[in-house]
């Protein structure tokens, strides 16, 4: 089938109980993990691009690498996503590109001000059989363009939904209960210890997940910034030679949890970039002399899928579902 928008998947997620996960690509060993793992467990997927990975791989580079990934698995719904598209210029180059999805994040700005572009974006998107996902409330970390500083996120007011995504039209909405991007989500601080020592963020507001899903029965709601951190990958980077302390990210458990309600959309990044990074430090610290990218990247392309693999069984619960 060729690329989809993420419609039907997100109606059959919303009755199913589960979440499609939307992961980031910037190269060909990220696109083939993801759809290996996704075309073996028979789950959709959403391949998302973020402007930096647009800039750092190219449109047509990217595109033909997505059509690469329909061809060779042409039974699993894939659907091409922009990632925190930060202005209606660059979402209209996606959608006039090929994209079958985008989103427009102007959750940085006034409540007004994001309704009249994002329902610019949807005019626009619609008009061409395109997608759109919004954002309400502030992730901490930054999002590509956008720099949101610690201590300045804000959660999504329930109260403000209703009226934005009416009055915008957009498909799906972003919300803040507590995730946040990248591999540094909490200090220290912020978490608490549990009997085996280790730290143990706040957790997701998920009053404010209910409170959402109440006004917008039906609705698909999008979490971003739901990597988990991994320890496992985080030691490996350290023990060969990176550094990286107090990486800390969402617990399992509570984006499983996540996945079973209206949230539809499940974007992990920073995971996926651990465990290549870790495989790549591991690969060449036991292997010095070697030197030829396809032997690093292979193993690294496979912890890829593996990661993706064990998202798609034990987190989103999207395996079997096509
Ligand atoms: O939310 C951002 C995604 O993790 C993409 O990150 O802007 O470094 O490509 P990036
Ligand atoms: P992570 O940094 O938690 O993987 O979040 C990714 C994301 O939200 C991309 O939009
Ligand atoms: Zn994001």
């Amino acid at each position: 089938m060729p690329l989809v928008t993420t419609t039907e998947m997100f109606k059959k997620a919303y009755d199913g109980g589960y979440a499609v996960g939307a992961f980031n690509v910037n190269n060909m060993e990220i696109v083939q993990g993801i759809t290996e793992a996704a075309g073996e467990l028979r789950s959709p997927v959403i391949l998302q691009v973020s402007n930096g990975a647009r800039n750092y791989a190219r449109h047509a580079y990217l595109m033909k690498l997505v059509e690469a990934a329909v061809i060779e698995y042409p039974d699993v719904p894939i659907a091409l996503h922009l990632d925190h598209g930060s202005s209606f210029e660059l979402c209209k180059s996606c959608i006039d590109g090929g994209f079958t999805s985008v989103m427009i994040d102007m959750s940085s700005k006034p409540f007004e001000e994001n309704i009249e572009i994002t329902r610019q974006v949807v005019e626009y998107a619609h008009a061409r059989g395109v997608v759109v996902e919004a954002e309400l409330g502030t992730l901490e970390g930054v999002e590509d363009e956008v720099v949101v500083e610690s201590g300045q996120a804000s959660y999504t007011r329930p109260e403000e939904v209703e009226e934005f995504v009416t009055r915008t039209g957009c498909d799906s909405l972003a919300i803040a209960i507590g995730t946040s991007h990248g591999a540094y989500k909490f200090r220290p601080e912020q978490c608490t210890r549990n009997e085996k020592g280790i730290l143990v963020p706040p957790p997701l507001r998920f009053d404010v997940l209910e409170e959402v899903t109440k006004r917008l029965p039906g609705f698909p709601i999008v979490l971003h910034g739901s990597s988990s951190v991994p320890q496992e990958f985080v030691q490996m980077i350290n023990q060969y030679g990176g550094d990286m302390p107090d990486a800390i990210g969402i617990p399992e458990e509570q984006l499983r949890q996540a996945a079973r309600s209206a949230v539809c959309k499940i974007n992990i990044d920073s995971d996926i970039r651990l465990a290549m990074t870790a495989t790549v430090r591991k690969y060449l610290a036991e292997n010095p002399s070697h030197f030829d990218p396809r032997q690093y990247l292979k193993p690294a392309r496979q912890a890829v899928k593996e990661m993706v693999a064990h998202k798609i069984v034990d987190v989103l619960g999207s395996d079997n579902t096509i």
